[in-house]
């Protein structure tokens, strides 16, 4: 072998190292994607408003905010199931609602509200458990990943004017880890082909 055919070949490796790395490094950023912040803004239990002297209005108002912090991934939230306990377990259930699915932009976020009724328990504490559940795809440079469940919950306190106690929204949290990796196929097919067409063309 001639020491020409060597440098070439050696040149040929570090070419091939450093797309492979950058590659790996591209498609590691690139499919990163977080779930959305979800946050109780308004949580207002009519029953326990004691200037109404109302107990008997089986009514709670929430507002709820989503929002989608990624820069560029958009997504698609399917049903959102909202179900409301009295306590801090599930024990009581009290409601429940669904919000209708809907696509969410990148760097957007949009609040639900309502007023649920809910099921006619003697409300004496102040704490309540609101919990939600979705599923939600993730779109990633034009592709949607698969659907992906999250569960989150909080446990919301009220005062005397059957108001949220916390000035500030309280986030929904899951045990899982914030940041999550999810597949685009079509996208994963798109930068093996486009490297595979680099490699080649050094070739
Ligand atoms: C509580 O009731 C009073 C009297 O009806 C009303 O003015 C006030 O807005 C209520 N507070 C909330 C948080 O709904
Ligand atoms: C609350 O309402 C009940 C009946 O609806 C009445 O008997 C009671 O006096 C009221 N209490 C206050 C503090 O207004
Ligand atoms: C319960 O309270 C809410 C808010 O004050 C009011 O909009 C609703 O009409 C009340 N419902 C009943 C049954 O009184
Ligand atoms: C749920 O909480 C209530 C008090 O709010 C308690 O009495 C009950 O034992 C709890 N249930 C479970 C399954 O932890
Ligand atoms: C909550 O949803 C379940 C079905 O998932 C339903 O059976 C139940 O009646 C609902 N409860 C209320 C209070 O809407
Ligand atoms: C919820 O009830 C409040 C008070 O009655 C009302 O101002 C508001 O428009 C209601 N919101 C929805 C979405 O029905
Ligand atoms: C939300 O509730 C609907 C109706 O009960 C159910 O079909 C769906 O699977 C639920 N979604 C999640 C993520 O649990």
């Amino acid at each position: 072998m001639s020491r020409g055919a060597d440098r070439s070949c050696c040149n040929f490796c570090c070419t091939f190292l450093f797309t492979s790395g950058l590659t790996a490094l591209f498609l590691w950023l690139s499919l990163r994607a977080s779930n959305p912040t979800c946050s109780i803004q308004q949580f207002d239990v009519h029953a326990l408003n004691k200037t109404a002297n109302a107990t008997s209005n089986h009514t709670i108002y929430f507002d709820l905010k989503l929002d989608n912090k990624n820069k560029d991934k958009g997504i698609y939230y399917d049903a959102l199931n909202l179900t409301f306990y009295y306590g801090t377990n599930k024990s009581q259930r009290i409601g429940n609602f669904t919000i209708k699915g809907f696509y969410q932009g990148h760097h957007k976020n949009t609040h639900r509200e309502n007023n649920v009724t809910f099921d006619a328990v003697s409300v004496s504490g102040s704490v309540f458990r609101v919990d939600l559940e979705t599923k939600v795809r993730f779109k990633i440079m034009g592709f949607k990943t698969k659907r992906h469940r999250i569960a989150v919950w909080a446990q919301v306190e009220v005062n005397d004017n059957g108001q949220k106690k916390k000035k500030k929204g309280i986030k929904l949290k899951s045990g899982a880890p914030e940041f999550q990796r999810y597949r685009a196929r079509g996208l994963l097919f798109l930068v093996v082909f486009s490297s595979t067409l680099v490699l080649l063309s050094i070739l």
